[in-house]
C-alpha cells in the first residue's frame, strides 16, 4: 500500500493546471448506459474512482474504452445487474440506479460503500424511483428496482441536511425516459448536477431549472450519443489555493471555475489570503499573518463539505480561535484526531471543531481516513517542520489525479513510497 513521504515547509510556487471534476464526471458515465449509442467524455481525470466506474459499467455489458483523457463508452446491449464487489467499493456507483431503471425499467444494485463520512443512507435516492413509480425491495444487501412503467411526477428531495446531489442525480437520470414531466423540489444546485443536465441535454432530454432547486424534466422516447467535456474540478482547484495559501507560497491554477468556488475564494480573502481571478485562472498568494475566520459547510452555493478538512489545516496554522462546522455529514472530522499528530489543536463540540490556531506543526506519521481528510493531511504535511507519512493514499488516488506529480510541479519535496 503506497504512503506519501513529505518533507514540508517549502512555500510552494508555480503553476497548476486543474483537472475534470470528478463528481461531474462519474454521474455522467452512468448516464452514458440510458443510450445505446457512443457518448464520448472528455476531460476525464485518471482517477481509481473512474476506473472503477469503467469496470462497473464494462461489467453491465456496455464497451468502455480510454484514451488519455478521453472516456468512449457505448452501452449497446446492458443487462440490470452490476457486479457487487466492485459496487461496493465506491459510493457514486449508486447512480447507475437511476439510468439502470429508465432505459431497463429494471436495475439492481448493491448498497453502496466509499467514504466512511458518517451513516450515508440512500432514502432519498429510493423515494425518487418509487415516486416515479418502481417497485423496490431491498434484501441481501442489493437494493432491486423494478417498473413496468415510469410516470412523470412531483418529487421533493430535501433531506434532513438539504438537498441530495447523487440523489437529485439519479432522479434526473430515471425521468428523463419516463412518461410526462417529473419535477424535482430541493434539487441540488452544484454544478456538477448542472453539468449532468447539460450533458443528458445533449443527449436529446429535455430539461430546465438545473442549478436553481426546482429542475423540470419532460421524458423522451430515447436519447442518443453525445460528446461532452467535464468541467473543472472546484474542490481540486480550492485544495491547491489552500496549500498555496498554508504553505506561505504563491500558486497560479489553470483551467479552473472560479465561479464555482465563490464560498471558498470569499473565505480566503476574509483569512486574509490574496486571491486575484481572471477567466479561468485563479492566482492564489499569502502575504504574512492570516486571520481566523468561522466556516460553516452547506449545500452549494454555501462552503463546500469537500473542502472543510483542507480549510480546518489553514485555520490550526493561523494565530486565533476559528469555529469550523459540519452541516453536511455527521462525523466527518476524522482527520481532526490525525492532525492533532502533528501539533494542531482542535477540540469538537457536537457539529462544530474548535480551533486554536497558530502552533507551528511538526511533522510525523499519520493515516488517511476518507478521501478529503488525506488531502488535509497532505497540506498539513507540506506546510510543518520535518517529515510527514502520509499512510493508506489510495484515499487520495480515488480524487486527486496525480497530486504527488502536481504538488511536485510547484516545488513541494513530496514522495511516493511503497510499504511492504
Ligand atoms: C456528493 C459528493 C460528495 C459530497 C456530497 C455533498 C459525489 C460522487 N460525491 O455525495 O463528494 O461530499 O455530495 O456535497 O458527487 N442524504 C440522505 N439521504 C439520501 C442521500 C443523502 O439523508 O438518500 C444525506 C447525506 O447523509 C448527507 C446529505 O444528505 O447528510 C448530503 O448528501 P449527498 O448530497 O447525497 O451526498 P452524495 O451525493 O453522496
Amino acid at each position: 500500500m503506497d504512503s506519501l513521504l513529505i518533507k514540508g515547509g517549502t512555500p510552494l510556487r508555480g503553476e497548476v493546471t486543474v483537472s475534470g471534476a470528478k463528481n461531474a464526471v462519474l454521474p455522467i458515465m452512468a448516464a452514458t448506459l440510458l443510450t445505446p449509442e457512443k457518448c464520448v467524455i472528455r476531460r476525464v481525470p485518471d482517477l481509481s474512482d473512474v476506473q472503477f466506474m469503467g469496470q462497473i459499467l464494462a461489467s453491465l455489458g456496455a464497451k468502455v474504452s480510454v484514451n488519455g483523457d478521453t472516456v468512449t463508452v457505448q452501452a449497446g446491449k446492458i443487462k440490470p445487474f452490476g457486479d457487487y464487489d466492485l459496487i461496493r467499493k465506491m459510493r457514486a456507483s449508486i447512480c447507475i440506479l437511476g439510468p439502470l431503471l429508465g432505459r431497463l425499467r429494471h436495475s439492481r444494485v448493491s448498497l453502496p460503500g466509499g467514504c466512511v463520512i458518517g451513516t450515508r443512507p440512500i432514502d432519498l435516492h429510493l423515494k425518487g424511483m418509487e415516486a416515479l413509480g418502481a417497485k423496490l425491495t431491498v434484501e441481501g444487501g442489493y437494493v432491486d428496482a423494478k417498473a413496468k412503467r415510469l410516470i412523470g411526477t412531483d418529487i421533493f428531495l430535501g433531506g434532513r441536511a438539504g438537498p441530495t446531489v447523487l440523489g437529485t442525480a439519479n432522479v434526473m437520470m430515471a425521468a428523463v425516459l419516463a412518461d410526462g414531466v417529473t419535477t424535482i423540489e430541493s434539487a441540488a444546485c452544484e454544478p456538477e448536477v448542472v453539468d449532468l443536465a447539460f450533458f443528458l441535454s445533449s443527449m436529446g432530454a429535455r430539461i430546465s431549472g438545473a442549478g436553481s432547486p426546482t429542475i423540470t424534466i419532460t421524458g423522451v422516447k430515447e436519447l442518443h450519443g453525445v460528446e461532452h467535456e467535464v468541467i473543472p474540478d472546484r474542490i481540486e482547484a480550492a485544495t491547491f489555493a489552500i496549500a498555496a495559501a498554508a504553505t506561505g507560497g504563491e500558486v497560479t491554477i489553470h483551467g479552473a471555475r472560479p465561479d464555482h468556488m465563490s464560498a471558498v475564494l470569499d473565505k480566503l480573502r476574509d483569512a486574509g489570503v490574496r486571491v486575484e481571478r481572471k477567466g479561468l485562472t485563479l492566482s492564489v498568494r499569502r502575504n504574512g499573518t492570516l486571520r481566523p475566520v468561522d466556516v460553516t459547510t452547506q449545500p452549494y452555493a454555501g462552503f463546500p463539505t469537500d473542502v472543510q478538512a483542507q480549510m480546518m489545516v489553514l485555520m490550526a496554522m493561523t494565530p486565533g480561535l476559528s469555529i469550523i462546522t459540519e452541516r453536511i455529514f455527521e462525523s466527518r472530522f476524522m482527520h481532526v484526531s490525525e492532525l492533532a499528530r502533528l501539533g494542531a489543536e482542535v477540540s469538537i463540540e457536537g457539529p462544530s471543531a474548535i480551533v486554536k490556531g497558530g502552533r507551528p506543526l511538526s511533522g510525523a506519521p499519520v493515516m488517511a481516513s476518507d478521501l478529503r481528510a488525506s488531502a488535509a493531511l497532505v497540506i498539513a504535511g507540506l506546510s510543518a517542520r520535518g517529515s510527514t507519512l502520509v499512510n493508506r493514499i489510495y484515499h487520495l488516488d480515488r480524487g486527486y489525479e496525480k497530486i504527488d506529480q502536481k504538488l511536485r510541479g510547484l516545488g513541494a519535496r513530496i514522495q511516493r513510497v511503497e510499504q511492504p
